[in-house]
């Protein structure tokens, strides 16, 4: 898989769901099979490889910086060593997300159940239908993140994905603005590998990985250093 994580809008969780899909597909065969690209200039992604090595001696995946048209470069010539290349693509509309979205077979955009966030939904839309005429592989998906722990407004933003944006395919569940996500992102971690275990943000991250169509048996579940 070749996944962009992208949307223009900033603070959208981009940078923490592209390391946990990262860092729970890392454990697939035996690692070293996730090329995590940071297309960020704030280096979030790097940041978070950089704490996972200190951390555990190795990150598990490896992490490139790029930018730009050296996105696209980096994808043609590791895509044949890499099991799944995931891409960082960073705020805005900048190049790094448009060279991703010209280069990947998936698009992941992270949503937050607040209405600025779907106003800017409609910007990236457009971007991603720009990028299909190119690159007709292109499926797109959309997931809350940050999601309200309950309450009316996450359904309702999941109705204006699935009615105004038929081009995104919506995965589900939610996922809920949790302690175990942005704890986990500050030292490295997944939320399959943070102690104590949080079982809800497990079951997010897994289900938000098996909606892009990885195989549910490619993800392990590491607890106390043993896959479960
Ligand atoms: N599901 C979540 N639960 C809790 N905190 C989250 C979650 N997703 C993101 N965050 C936090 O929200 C902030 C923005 O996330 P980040 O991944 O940096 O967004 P982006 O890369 O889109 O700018 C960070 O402080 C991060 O820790
Ligand atoms: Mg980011």
């Amino acid at each position: 898989m070749i996944l962009t994580v992208g949307n223009i809008k900033g603070g959208v969780g981009k940078s923490t769901l592209a390391c946990n899909i990262a860092a729970a597909l890392s454990f697939q065969g035996k690692g070293g099979g996730v090329l995590l690209i940071d297309g960020d200039k704030q280096g979030s992604a790097a940041d978070f490889a950089q704490s996972r090595a200190d951390l555990l001696g190795e990150a598990g995946f490896t992490c490139v910086r790029a930018q730009g048209k050296e996105v696209v470069n980096q994808v043609v010539t590791m895509r044949d060593k890499f099991a799944h290349i995931i891409i960082d693509a960073g705020g805005q509309d900048n190049p790094s997300l448009r060279a991703g979205l010209a280069v990947s077979d998936k698009v992941l955009v992270p949503v937050a159940p607040r209405s600025f966030e779907t106003w800017a939904l409609e910007g990236m839309a457009a971007l991603i239908e720009e990028a299909s005429i190119t690159n007709a592989k292109l499926e797109a998906f959309a997931v809350l993140n940050l999601a309200f722990p309950r309450g009316s407004d996450n359904s309702q933003t999941q109705d204006i994905i699935r009615e105004d944006y038929p081009n995104l395919t919506l995965i589900e569940p939610p996922v809920v603005q949790r302690k175990a996500f942005s704890d986990g992102a500050g030292q490295g971690l997944s939320v399959l590998e943070l102690k104590p275990r949080n079982p809800d943000a497990i079951a997010e991250l897994i289900g938000l990985i098996s909606g892009l169509g990885v195989n549910q048996n490619d993800i392990k579940v590491i607890y106390n250093g043993r896959a479960a």
